[in-house]
């Protein structure tokens, strides 16, 4: 039974690809797909690329070409919920996409054909990501931590992720978005530009779908700065510790 694991960017992806045991390069739709071993499980390594729908076509080959029996994304995000700082991870439980509007034809932010706005995670495969999240953070967690002395530990979060085609880059955006959202009731952890098309793809395909995004920013007028950092230096070891521990739980 054959993993994906997708991220976005290169940095997002750690070291994962020279881990691999028996290593398969295969090139196909402009992408670079790795199949082979990980902690004893196939699994084949995917980068999206940036936004909806670079990540909707890398789903969909993984889906049809790769035959995969569950995917998993990894990779980072802005944190807009209440104390979601950077370092912290947050394991999706859903997703939703935030410039998504088909209204006044449809509700806001529901996806037409669909009937909500909401795609959910499998639970079973996030609680395993979760708990390798936890573990990770437990162990690892001060390492990455921000050196600000007065800064908490790192907490995993779990909860609502938004996607959308915008890198969100000032407080006052972060804001309307999440205060906007939160008066339709949806309680906004994330954001990022990737993970709905993921979840409506595996949704089509009745496929299994967790995510897990570790905070390289607020979403903030700072977070173009933030972000660049963060990716250069955490997301990778992110990324490495939390697969491996969840791959070695399932
Ligand atoms: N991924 C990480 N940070 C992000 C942000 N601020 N907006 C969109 N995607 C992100």
């Amino acid at each position: 039974m054959t993993t994906a694991i997708l991220s976005a960017l290169p940095e997002e992806q750690g070291s994962l690809v020279s881990a691999l045991e028996h290593p398969e390069r295969i090139e196909h739709a402009a992408r670079t797909f790795w199949r082979g071993r990980l902690e004893g499980r196939d699994v084949v390594l995917a980068l999206s690329g940036i936004g909806k729908v670079a990540a909707a076509t890398t789903a969909a080959a993984l889906a049809e070409r790769f035959a995969v029996r569950r995917m998993v994304f990894t990779g980072v995000a802005g944190g807009v919920g209440d104390g979601v700082q950077v370092g912290d991870v947050v394991v999706a439980r859903s997703y939703l996409q935030h410039d998504m509007d088909a209204s006044p034809i449809f509700p806001r932010w529901q996806v037409p054909g669909y009937g909500e706005a909401r795609m959910d995670c499998d639970a079973a495969l996030s609680a395993l990501i979760f708990e390798a999240a936890g573990c990770f953070l437990a162990t690892a967690g001060g390492t990455f931590a921000l050196k600000d002395a007065a800064a908490r530990p790192p907490r995993v979060h779990q909860g609502l992720v938004a996607s959308g085609d915008r890198f969100v880059s000032t407080a006052a955006e972060s804001q309307r978005l999440r205060g906007d959202l939160l008066a339709a009731g949806h309680d906004v952890l994330a954001v990022e530009m990737e993970g709905a098309a993921v979840a409506q793809v595996c949704r089509d395909h009745g496929l299994p779908f967790a995510a897990v995004r570790t905070i390289s920013d607020r979403a903030d007028d700072s977070a173009h700065v933030d972000f660049p950092h963060f990716v250069r230096h955490v997301a990778g070891p992110c990324a490495d510790a939390i697969v491996h521990g969840f791959l070695r739980l399932l």
